[in-house]
């Protein structure tokens, strides 16, 4: 993954930076685009794993559309290319300017998640004398095995309209006549390895369906969300992910009426493995039980092992020492959750050498805070 011209150029770059490898972005995408080809799916890209212009422009020259979540993610995903026709706008709390925004480009679809939601479109898009393309996110009632933090699709969480909400949904709609109903959409969460849970997904949007069938409503687009997940412990093993049986699943258990077309909102999946933040050591310093090697990256550039406990594979890209050692490998920010990882076994580390962490591709850059005044960390291709 690193080859000595890599490591030669990260030598000579200001650290801690996130670099993209754009090849293997463009082999994913390769492979998104052939799979869901074969059974004509659309497939978004969600803006939210990474909004790098860069990376933005090469994923739509793939043909992909977008999936955002404010309204600076559509003016971005516009200027970089995506057609406003393949923009759906979701989230549960727009505000009345970012669906002005959309209202005003023409984008493909709002996902709705709410009753109020739909009343405040319906207002809007009334002034502006148009029609708005609506799609009701429904909260499919589905477990996950996933972080609690990134699991959306039960009735606890904040996220879509509960199904007993359905029947009064439709009633309502009846009477807001600025906004057209042209799917459904559904999202279970993300960072799902097992294969079976999106099976779970297919069931509950053939029953789902069905409630509608038996009212006379069948909507133009299904929309199952994203969460495909990617191989954090071994990257190297599976650098894309398996979205040949991703999509053989939803072929094989989504039941489609004529003529309806099927979306989906990949993030992590597509760009996570692209990504990594690399970093220097400052210092090794003793600690009771262990070492601690203090490096110039912290959980102000990447956050999700602060916040999820998440574990990204960490590799000493200088070292040539052959004694192992173990370390915890900790950031500069004055918190104790400023570790990227606990009792790690590395080469001999010492001040001055490389780190990378991998699969930061996805909600790395695009998370990153300035807390304690720390500059933003610059991105290498
Ligand atoms: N569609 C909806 C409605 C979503 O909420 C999300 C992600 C996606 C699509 C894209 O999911 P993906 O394919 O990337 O799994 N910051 C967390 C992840 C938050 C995910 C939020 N929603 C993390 O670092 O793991």
């Amino acid at each position: 993954m690193y080859s000595p011209e890599i490591i030669e150029r990260f030598k000579n770059t200001p650290t801690p930076f996130y670099y993209y490898d754009l090849d293997l972005l463009r082999q994913t995408l390769d492979v998104v685009q052939k799979e869901s080809d074969k059974y004509n799916y659309n497939v978004h890209y969600a803006l939210k794993a990474n909004s790098n212009i860069e990376i933005l422009e090469i994923i739509q020259s793939f043909g992909l559309g977008a999936d955002c979540v404010s309204g600076n993610e559509v003016i971005r995903a516009m200027e970089c290319g995506f057609p406003a026709e393949k923009i759906a706008f979701a989230g549960v709390g727009k505000s009345d300017v970012e669906i002005d925004i959309g209202l005003e480009n023409d984008i493909f679809c709002f996902n709705c998640e709410s009753i109020p939601e739909l009343i405040v479109i319906n207002e809007l898009a009334e002034k502006k004398n148009k029609i708005a393309n609506i799609a009701l996110r429904i909260n499919p009632n589905v477990t996950a095995n996933t972080h609690h933090y990134i699991s959306t699709g039960l009735e606890e969480n904040k996220f879509g309209i509960n199904r007993w909400e359905l029947e009064s949904v439709l009633e309502i709609l009846k009477t807001l006549h600025h906004i057209k109903l042209i799917g459904l959409h559904f999202h279970i969460g993300s960072q799902i390895t097992d294969l079976d849970d999106f099976k779970g997904l297919c069931l509950r949007v053939n029953e789902i369906q069905r409630w509608f069938y038996e009212r006379q409503i069948v909507v133009k687009h299904i929309n199952v969300g994203g969460g495909l997940g990617i191989n954090y412990e071994n990257p190297k093993e599976e650098l894309i992910p398996d979205f040949k049986s991703y999509f053989k699943l939803f072929n094989d258990f989504l039941e489609l009426k004529p003529h309806q077309e099927l979306h989906f909102e990949l993030g992590r999946s597509i760009v996570g493995q692209c990504g990594s933040l690399i970093s220097k050591v400052l210092y090794v310093k003793e600690g009771v039980n262990t070492k601690f090697a203090i490096i110039d990256a912290g959980m102000t550039d990447l956050i999700r092992p602060a916040l999820y406990q998440a574990s990204h594979k960490i590799e000493n890209l200088s070292s040539r020492v052959n004694i192992n050692d173990r370390y915890d490998v900790v950031g500069p920010i004055c918190e104790s959750s400023d570790c990227f990882a606990k009792n790690l076994v590395l080469p001999k580390t010492t001040r001055g050498d490389l780190i990378a962490i991998n699969s930061c591709g996805a909600y790395g850059e695009v998370m990153v805070s300035q807390y304690n005044l720390r500059m933003a960390p610059k991105s290498l291709y």
